[in-house]
């Protein structure tokens, strides 16, 4: 790949996974390590592009290639903002993304929150009394029955339709990522071009987590698709050579 690619262009990254807090110790979450995020800032990074990564909950250690990506000659820049839930990544996701060129949403976003966290240490030792599900920010973790109380859930924000029905910048491009389980390819595909429709994305990146695949330090294959869900190219490898085709398709559908 050409490095001078991506130089000058401006990219927002996002990564990791969110925190759905339940009370001030406890959250709800997923397995991302923010790993295939970080690879695509880096080298966009490392291409030149001047690139926000938009982080949810990822580890001093597993974000260190972003600052060595832009030591070496001719790279661009690299700025981190922290966004541990939904709500914070989908403000800071469309706070920078209103002067981007591109926008890669990589972050595995919590579909759901709670709908009222606890505003203290929620009690596992509490015996009924008759009171109703244990909602509104009661801290008592017990239900109608004297069992454990429900966690009521409201939904979250979809950011990357929100970004294609709406884009803060006109004319920006926009990709994302589609996790899917499963054995077969075919069903993995079926549910990606799917999610494409229904997301509107120009470019989605499937790729199949679960059982070892995906998340972590693990190699990763993808399918892209179109919003139609056609491929439009598949590779696999390190999350840096995933990183690497999906900035050729970026960069190729950039306007000159
Ligand atoms: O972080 P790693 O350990 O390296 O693992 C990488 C990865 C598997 C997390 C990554 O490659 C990946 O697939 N990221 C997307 C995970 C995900 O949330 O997929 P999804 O199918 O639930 O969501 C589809 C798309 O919508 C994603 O671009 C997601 O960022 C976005 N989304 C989802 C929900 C939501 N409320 N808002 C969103 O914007």
């Amino acid at each position: 790949a050409c490095p001078e690619q991506l130089s000058g262009r401006r990219l927002v990254v996002s990564a990791g996974g969110t925190h759905e807090p339940i009370d001030p110790v406890r959250f709800i979450g997923n397995r991302s390590s923010g790993r295939q995020g970080v690879a695509i800032a880096s080298a966009a990074a490392a291409r030149g592009a001047d690139v926000v990564l938009i982080a949810a909950n990822i580890s001093p250690e597993v974000l260190a290639p972003l600052g060595e990506s832009t030591a070496a000659p001719g790279a661009g820049t690299a700025r981190i903002v922290e966004a541990p839930t939904a709500l914070d990544m989908e403000a800071a996701v469309r706070s920078e993304a209103s002067s981007a060129d591109a926008v890669v949403m990589a972050a595995a976003v919590a579909d759901f929150r709670p709908s009222h966290p606890g505003i203290s240490k929620i009690k596992k030792h509490r015996l009924a009394d008759g009171a109703g599900p244990a909602t509104g920010g009661a801290d008592e973790a017990v239900g109608p029955a004297g069992g454990p109380a429900p966690i009521e859930l409201v939904a979250n924000p979809d950011i990357l339709a929100g970004l294609v029905a709406d884009p803060p910048q006109p004319g920006q491009l926009i990709v994302g990522f589609a996790a899917e389980t499963g054995d077969e390819e075919g069903d993995a595909l079926a549910h990606g071009a799917a999610k494409a429709r229904r997301k509107g994305a120009h470019l989605l990146a499937v790729n199949a987590v679960g059982d070892g695949r995906g998340f972590g330090d693990v190699p990763n294959a993808v399918v892209v698709l179109d919003p139609q869900g056609a491929e439009v190219a598949r590779g696999e490898g390190t999350k840096a050579e995933v990183a690497e085709l999906l900035l050729d398709l970026i960069a190729e559908r950039l306007p000159r």
